[in-house]
């Protein structure tokens, strides 16, 4: 008599790339690299730190994969506190995820605060590679697929972070490279250098969702005079440069879904004091109620529409979403029945869809723009 697997053991579901329940995951090119991404990546910026269960983070990290999530996206100082959202997931690969290494796209940043001194925040060559090898231990991993700069750093030269990223990929600690809220000018600049270097960028990870729409650029509703990046399209100048985008926080961050709908429930992101109370105004709240309707029309909940929304731009090749819960997780992955939207729908979104106020990355873009 054979026995059966122990639960503790992690099969991958066979059928994770040609489901037979549930729509499939498309997988796109990023820009003009040989790089696909699964149209829906999880990010365990929230979520997967020290302050939550394991067996949480592993349900949906295996809940994830079984439904052809192939990328997962951390930083250095994910957490909290910094870093331990690495270490989590160091654990889930080694114990679930080790003989799927190759089917997974692991990225990880560093630019923002990660500790003191002089070397644990910016672009400087110093802090890029040091934080790599520190990401790569705590992730027990001999490589990452995708390394970015995390934000703008106007203190160091563009030139040094760029040859920084350059070295991750010929020391072979990073197999991509990307940044992060860069402008358009900056990026344009950025990718210049990478080329001459011979290390293009793959790829640039901006926040973009119906409630922030500054990447769109003259296309967009965002008031070039008070967001300067949005003067020339982010997600145009991308496609241009031949990189993919990964469209952070597309759902605003969970205001972009049924979480607040009935007040604002304790164990939330607002709840918890991780998000800024003055995002969810009244005229939020009302957008989102309308939003809420037109996705219901379409057979949806609002999260799966968000999702669907950023993914109607050719320019964008993934959304990067959040989930606390596997229910989260499934919801929004359902997305994929649903991408297409026709025209009546966009203008009936774009009387809600705009700038709201909820960039916080911004002042990181603006302080590099020029
Ligand atoms: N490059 C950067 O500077 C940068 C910055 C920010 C984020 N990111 C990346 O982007 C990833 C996503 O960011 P994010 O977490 O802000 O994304 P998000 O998808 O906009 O928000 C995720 C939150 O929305 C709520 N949620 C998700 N799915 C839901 C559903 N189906 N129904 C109801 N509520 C739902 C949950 O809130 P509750 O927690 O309240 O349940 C969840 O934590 C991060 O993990 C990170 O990888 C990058």
């Amino acid at each position: 008599m054979s026995t059966p697997p122990s639960p503790d053991v992690y099969h991958a579901a066979d059928d994770r790339y040609d489901p037979a329940d549930h729509t499939a995951m498309p997988y796109r090119r990023s820009g003009d690299s040989g790089l696909k991404l699964p149209a829906v990546t999880l990010g365990l910026w929230h979520n997967f730190g020290g302050d939550r269960p394991l067996e949480t983070q592993r349900a949906i990290l295996r809940r994830a994969f079984d439904r052809g999530v192939t990328h997962f996206d951390l930083a250095n100082n994910y957490g909290p506190p910094p870093g331990s959202a690495e270490e989590n997931v160091g654990r889930l690969l080694a114990r679930d995820f080790r003989p799927y290494r190759d089917e997974l796209i692991i990225s990880s940043k560093a630019g923002w605060y990660m500790h003191g001194g002089p070397y644990g925040f910016g672009g400087s060559r110093k802090y890029i590679v040091a934080s790599c090898d520190a990401s790569l231990r705590r992730m027990g991993l001999d490589y990452v697929d995708i390394f970015y700069h995390h934000r703008p750093d106007p203190e160091t030269p563009v030139e040094e972070t760029v040859a920084a990223l350059d070295h991750l990929v010929r020391s072979g600690r990073a197999l991509y490279v990307g940044v992060s809220s860069y402008s358009p000018e900056l990026t344009r600049r950025a990718q210049a250098v990478a080329r001459d270097l011979g290390t293009p960028l793959t790829i640039h990870q901006p926040s973009y969702s119906m409630f922030n729409r500054w990447t769109e650029g003259p296309d967009g509703p965002s008031d070039p005079e008070r967001i300067p990046a949005a003067r020339e399209s982010l997600l145009r100048t991308c496609a241009d440069e031949g990189m993919g985008v990964i469209a952070f926080s597309a759902l605003a961050q969970g205001l972009l879904t049924d979480r607040y709908l009935h007040g604002v429930p304790e164990d939330s992101r607002l709840g918890a004091e991780k998000m800024n109370p003055d995002f969810l105004t009244d005229d939020t709240l009302a957008a989102v109620r309308g939003l809420t309707d037109i996705a219901a029309a379409r057979g949806q909940s609002l999260a799966q529409m968000a999702i669907a929304w950023v993914l109607r731009r050719p320019e964008v090749t993934s959304a990067l979403i959040g989930a606390s819960s596997v229910e989260q997780l499934d919801d929004s992955l359902s997305a994929l029945d649903r991408l297409s939207f026709d025209d009546d729908e966009l203008a009936a979104i774009d009387r809600f869809a705009v700038d709201r106020g909820i960039n916080q990355w911004q002042g990181a873009t603006d302080s590099a723009a020029e």
